[in-house]
């Protein structure tokens, strides 16, 4: 996951390079990402960790070109942000990138299959039923797809935003903490969805979290502190990934 910028084999769907990000100016100043290079590759479940401040959700925010960067480059696929102009991003945010919020902001007065293809109607595109059919399947809400969000339970409406994140088959999906708000069993649900939605499904996600548990689903994860990335672990185990977080934070 260490970005080889100089392997041109290296598939990523996304990467940032060389990503400094500062808020604010003069004395005020804050800089969130201090040259961060890494990608994420294609396939994978990567999970971003590091204490609260640390520039997790910055990181995601540039990644996903929801936010500018003040210096580097951000590649989704092939494609450097910094050369599209606004409606060239959001059309790529909007066909290539899924996002799943902690509030899963679904909207109340569809159902959860109208929510569900939202991203597609808004783009004016047909689903692709086959596809939409293995989304619903492997999320388990076939059963619940004429609810609305007020008739599901917290862990359902969040099936339903990693299904709306995936119906568009975007090249990569956010997760910034996506089992925030759930129990853990509600949580364990989703986190085993976005696991299924990579080995079955073939999507790759990249998910901010600072729960060790969490991120024992990924098949890496990506640590930082204070907007550098201090650490990588293959195949992190919530043991593991708690030991190296209290060393970050003590
Ligand atoms: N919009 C903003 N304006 C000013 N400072 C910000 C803004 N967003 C984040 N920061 C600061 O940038 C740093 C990283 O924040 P963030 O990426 O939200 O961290 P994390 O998600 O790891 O908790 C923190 O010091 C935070 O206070
Ligand atoms: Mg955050």
């Amino acid at each position: 996951m260490s970005l080889d910028i100089s392997s041109p084999q290296a598939t990523y769907a996304a990467k940032a390079v060389k990503v400094s990000k500062i808020y604010g100016q003069g004395d005020a100043a804050v800089r969130a990402l201090d040259s961060v290079s890494v990608g994420f590759p294609t396939g994978r479940f990567t999970a971003i960790m590091g204490p609260s401040g640390s520039g997790k959700s910055t990181l995601m925010h540039c990644l996903a070109g929801l936010d500018t960067v003040t210096s580097g480059n951000v590649y989704v696929g092939q494609t450097d942000l910094s050369t599209l102009d606004d409606k060239a991003l959001t059309q790529l945010r909007r066909d290539q990138v899924g996002f799943i919020f902690q509030a899963y902001n679904l909207l109340p007065t569809l159902t959860a299959l109208e929510n569900i293809t939202l991203p597609l109607d808004l783009a004016g595109r047909k689903p692709d039923q086959a596809w939409l059919d293995q989304v619903i399947d492997t999320v388990g809400l076939r059963p619940r797809l004429t609810h609305r969000p007020t008739e599901l339970s917290g862990g359902q409406q969040q099936r339903v935003a990693v299904a709306r994140a995936l119906a568009t088959r975007p090249k990569i999906v956010f997760a910034d903490e996506p089992t925030g708000n759930l129990d853990s069993r509600a949580g364990a649900e989703v986190l085993g969805f976005l696991r299924q939605s990579v080995d079955d499904l073939a999507q790759t996600i990249v998910m901010v979290t600072h729960d060790p548990t969490a991120a024992g689903y990924a098949d890496s994860a990506v640590f930082l502190a204070d907007g550098h990335i201090v650490d990588e672990m293959e195949g992190p185990t919530a043991e593991r990934v708690l030991d190296r977080l209290k060393t970050l934070e003590g």
